[in-house]
């Protein structure tokens, strides 16, 4: 298909052919990358800025790494050192960066809705990089792509997302993409951390991680965003491991080959055994591999790449 959006903002408001054209394209980019020279001049004499109001590494870094494989010109801008830090707004912040010639700025933001908001106000492409607890919707992809390469397909498949599902852009984000690709998805969590209303996700809602397990073909565990919680939502972090860490106990109980992802940053001995994060059923080194071919796949589809397969 032939991709027609100027921004790159959410999952939700995707077709399946749109998911699936990112997904076909990001297959195409990853023996790109793969070769010993890894460039292409898709992107030659556009300009990027990355516009990160967070902290990151991997999703700065792999849109960052795609631009430049992709012949752009790139631009890091952060909180620290901008002229945020004098009170400048987002729209005259980015609004003066477009003025600068950026054809492309990729935003991560705390406010759900920062994307949309530049969209609507630019002619720049803007990609979301994560807003807030809204959504991250290239995580998504590279989450998607690396089941689909794993496992062969998405459709039918089991996954659980398990722990802080209420503060997670990637947790919504994920639903969207694994739903609509025909997943089954059941989300695990203290009721704190996942509220019924998730059911209308057209997901299950399980407290039990134990009575979930075996049944699983993905388990995408999440870090407690302490960030943005106002307030407890559980009595300690050793209760919390103790009834939703993945120890070597409970993944004993697991099927021999399910996937175990984690968005990252991962908190080791937390959400999951240290030595589970590193063993052979982790997948967690390669959805961050995933995801730079999956943003060079964004960035190449919006600026009016035909879809490659
Ligand atoms: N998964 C993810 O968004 O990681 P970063 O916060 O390091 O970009």
């Amino acid at each position: 298909m032939n991709w027609t959006r100027k921004d790159f903002l959410d999952i939700r408001s995707l077709s399946v052919a749109e998911i699936e054209t990112v997904l076909d394209t990001a297959r195409a980019f990853k023996d790109i990358i793969a070769r010993p020279i890894k460039k292409v001049p898709s992107l030659r004499g556009k300009t990027v800025v990355n516009l990160f109001i967070e902290p990151s590494t991997r999703t700065r870094v792999s849109f960052e790494l795609a631009a430049k494989r992709l012949s752009a010109d790139v631009v890091a801008v952060a909180q620290e050192g901008s002229s945020f830090k004098k009170g400048e707004t987002l729209k005259d912040t980015a609004l003066n960066l477009q003025a600068l010639q950026a054809d492309y700025l990729i935003i991560r933001h705390s406010a759900a809705g920062a994307a949309q908001f530049l969209a609507e106000r630019l002619d720049a492409r803007v990609i979301n990089a994560g807003d807030g607890a809204h959504e991250h919707p290239t995580q998504a992809m590279l989450d998607t792509f690396t089941i689909r390469e794993q496992l062969g397909t998405v459709s039918g498949k089991h996954v659980l997302i398990v722990g802080d599902i209420l503060y997670s852009r990637v947790a919504r984000s994920d639903i969207w993409a694994l739903t609509k690709l025909g997943a089954r998805v059941t989300l695990v969590g203290p009721a704190t951390l996942l509220p019924e209303h998730f059911r209308a996700m057209n997901v299950s809602v399980a407290h039990d991680l134990d009575r979930a397990l075996p049944t699983a073909d993905v388990i995408n565990l999440l870090r407690i965003q302490h960030e943005r919680q106002s307030k407890a939502a559980f009595p300690s972090l050793g209760e919390y491991i103790s009834v939703y860490g993945l120890t070597r106990e409970r993944f004993a109980r697991c099927k021999p080959g399910v996937l175990i992802m984690h968005p990252g940053p991962i908190n080791r001995g937390v959400e999951i055994e240290s030595d589970l994060a590193d063993g052979a059923n982790s997948v967690i080194l390669q959805q961050v591999t995933n995801g730079l071919a999956v943003r060079m796949a964004v960035l190449y589809l919006l600026g009016g790449g035909a879809a490659l397969e």
